[in-house]
């Protein structure tokens, strides 16, 4: 009787839904053993992997975070749950992974080059951990991974080798990185972010930058990038924001930057740019109504902004999107054009520490402004905001919002 007892329940136990005993396939139980090694090398505080035990029916895809397709382990994602520990090699066992996001939690130790293994992996979200060491070459391996995220946590090194040919969404950002930006990009053609900045990058802005079509967004600030500002970048007819600030480039800013129609962020402060401002960034009216939203040259060496005959630039300007303009802290001189204060939709201007000279024009008197001067005879001229407003920032690329047009099917 107790027998029969025990052979109903285990028939029961290893039928549908409840796959299970022997039906468990031999990759199953792989992923229950990477899973558990992952979890055992882990400090987790708040026991949110408790629940992660292997008699459970359908165990692994019954597990807080894990997510499957067709019994397989194809998603991990434990965001936020204060783990800590390093991340073990046997993730690579998860061979039919494609999203990983483990971000926002105290991981150590270096990103697993057997993660190369996961051939089918499209995402990976690794960003704000203090994982260390180089980026292991073999990422480069990856032919599906579409977005890769590993910023700020304490990564180092250079970037050698390939990078995984299919990348959209590249950050890098807020780590130690150092070394030249490798010329390797130029192969990834579907490249649409590309975040650099804070680290300690150098050497020039790659002119084959300019390959890349689908580029919308370049975040290169706070590195160690000197050279020009390569004309090419022109050809990214995608580009939506182009940031560079707290570098060390020099040159003028090339008047082709004027032919991107689609340019909203032009974020130049802290260089050491210098001559003039071509007015063709600001209105290609001939082209186009101007796109640019923020324009930041702040702290430069720019001594001309703008040329008189450029009468029908204001006008475009007039009814564009500038809403914040930062020509602070450079050696611009003259008289402030009046026009500035015809720009309709402008909230921040900044002018403050030029050498602008004779009145301040009545279009500007509308703004609320300061006027002093420092020692040394230059006069400094500080319009502050008649408004403020959130500027435009990274809100396009939620952390894990995949934008609908990916198609990740
Ligand atoms: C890594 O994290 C674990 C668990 O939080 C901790 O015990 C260990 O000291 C950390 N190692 C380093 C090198 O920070
Ligand atoms: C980074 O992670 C911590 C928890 O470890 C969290 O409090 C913080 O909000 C996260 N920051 C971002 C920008 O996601
Ligand atoms: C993965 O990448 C490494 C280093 O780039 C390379 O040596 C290796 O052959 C690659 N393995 C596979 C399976 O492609
Ligand atoms: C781009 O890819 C081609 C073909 O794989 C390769 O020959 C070339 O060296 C790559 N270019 C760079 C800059 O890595
Ligand atoms: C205006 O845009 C056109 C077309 O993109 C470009 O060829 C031209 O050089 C631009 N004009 C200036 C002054 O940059
Ligand atoms: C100005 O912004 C509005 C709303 O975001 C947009 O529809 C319009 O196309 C923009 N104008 C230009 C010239 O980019
Ligand atoms: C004024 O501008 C110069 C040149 O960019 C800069 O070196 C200096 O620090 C600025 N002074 C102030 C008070 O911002
Ligand atoms: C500013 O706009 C006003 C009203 O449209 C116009 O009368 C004035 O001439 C403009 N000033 C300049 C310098 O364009
Ligand atoms: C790029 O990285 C910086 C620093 O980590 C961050 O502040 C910024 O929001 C990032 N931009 C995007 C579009 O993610």
């Amino acid at each position: 009787m107790a027998g029969a007892a025990l052979l109903f329940f285990l028939v029961v136990l290893c039928s549908p839904p409840f796959l299970s005993c022997a039906q468990r396939s031999a990759e199953t139980l792989a992923e229950i053993e990477a899973l558990t090694s992952f979890k055992l090398n882990l400090h987790d505080p708040l026991g949110a992997l408790n629940g992660w035990d292997s008699t459970t029916p359908s165990a692994p895809c019954d597990w807080r975070g894990v997510d499957c397709t067709d019994n397989r382990v194809s998603e991990l994602r434990l965001p936020r749950l204060e783990l800590g520990g390093r991340l073990s090699d046997r993730l690579g066992n998860l061979r039919m992974l494609r999203k990983l996001s483990l971000r926002s939690n105290s991981f150590n130790g270096t990103v697993p080059s057997s993660l190369s293994q996961c051939t089918l992996l499209r995402s990976v979200f690794l960003q704000n951990n203090s994982l260390s060491g180089k980026l292991p070459a073999e990422i480069g391996n990856l032919s599906n991974l579409q977005i890769f995220n590993v910023a700020s946590n304490h990564l180092s090194g250079e970037i050698s080798g390939e990078l995984p040919p299919r990348l959209k969404y590249l950050d890098l950002s807020s780590n130690s990185f150092s070394g030249e930006i490798p010329k390797s990009i130029v192969n990834l053609t579907g490249l649409q972010l590309i975040n650099l900045s804070y680290n300690q990058f150098s050497g020039q802005v790659p002119a084959s930058f300019g390959e890349l079509q689908e580029l919308e967004f370049l975040w290169l600030d706070y590195n160690l990038l000197s050279g020009p500002l390569p004309s090419a970048l022109a050809n990214c007819l995608a580009l939506v924001h182009l940031s560079v600030e707290g570098n060390a480039l020099g040159g003028v800013i090339p008047a082709a930057i004027g032919a991107l129609p689609k340019l909203q962020v032009l974020a130049l402060s802290q260089n050491t740019l210098s001559g003039t401002v071509p007015y063709s960034m600001f209105c290609n009216v001939s082209v186009f109504t101007p796109s640019l939203r923020i324009v930041q040259l702040g702290f430069n060496a720019f001594t001309d902004i703008v040329k008189p005959e450029t009468a029908s630039c204001f006008s475009a300007l007039q009814v564009s999107n500038l809403t914040i303009l930062d020509v602070s802290s450079n050696s611009f001189s003259g008289v402030v054009p009046p026009e500035v204060g015809n720009l309709t939709r402008l909230e921040e201007l900044k002018m403050a520490n030029n050498s602008f000279s004779g009145p301040i024009p009545a279009e500007i008197k509308q703004c609320t402004l300061t006027a002093r001067a420092v020692p040394g005879g230059k006069s400094v001229l500080g319009f502050n905001s008649c408004k403020f407003s959130q500027p435009f920032g990274a809100g396009d690329f939620e952390l894990e919002r995949e934008p609908v047009d990916w198609n990740f099917a």
